[in-house]
């Protein structure tokens, strides 16, 4: 892991066990920015902020930035009722992809707070394979239907301080190198 990453992952941590998660607003872009900023704090200068450039990864081009502040604003009103709808805006949130860099590590964050509130659970992610959790991701956009059964068959109701810990030491290892 690079310094960035190094530092990055030790503010996800402080974030856990102090308690400023309690400050983090639940489900809203504010939210998603409110954790980019606390993760990525003096390590990019465009924490906390939307990007102004157009991005992709392998051959999915993520939303155009003409339509991104229009589009995060209507992702922010998806219904949290069930698993369903959590793991559809959580898809729909990855697709907008709204930071240069972190998404998938911000977005893990916010997730489980969307979780832990609604449904009293948060993704055990400790147990989910990088490349199935890489693989079900990619082909999100397309079909849910492995992200939703990789998640189903992976939340747990543990909130302690080592799950949170374990779940963002595997948050960053996904994002350590290509695979
Ligand atoms: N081809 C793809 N199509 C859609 N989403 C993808 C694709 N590849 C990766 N992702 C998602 O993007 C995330 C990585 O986004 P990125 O902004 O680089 O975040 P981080 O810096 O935290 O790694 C992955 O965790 C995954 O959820
Ligand atoms: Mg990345």
């Amino acid at each position: 892991m690079n310094k960035i990453d190094e530092k990055s992952l030790e503010n996800a941590k402080r974030l856990f066990a102090s308690n400023d998660i309690n400050s983090i607003e639940i489900g809203t872009v504010k939210g998603l920015k409110q954790i980019h900023k606390y993760l990525f704090d003096g390590l990019y200068d465009f924490a906390g902020q939307i990007r102004k450039k157009n991005i992709s990864k392998g051959n999915f081009r993520f939303a155009n930035t003409l339509y991104l502040e229009d589009i995060l604003k209507k992702i922010e009103t998806m219904k949290e009722n069930t698993l369903d709808d959590i793991i559809n805006k959580y898809v729909e949130m990855n697709i907008a992809h709204p930071f240069l860099e972190g998404n998938g590590r911000v977005m893990r964050i916010w997730l489980d707070l969307i979780l832990k509130k609604r449904l009293n659970k948060i993704v055990n992610w400790q147990n989910i394979d990088k490349k199935l959790y890489l693989q079900a991701m990619e082909r999100s956009p397309i079909n849910t239907l492995e992200i939703k059964t990789l998640i189903e068959n992976n939340l747990t109701d543990d909130f302690s301080l080592d799950t949170f810990f374990k779940g963002v030491e595997t948050s960053y290892y996904y994002e350590t190198e290509d695979y």
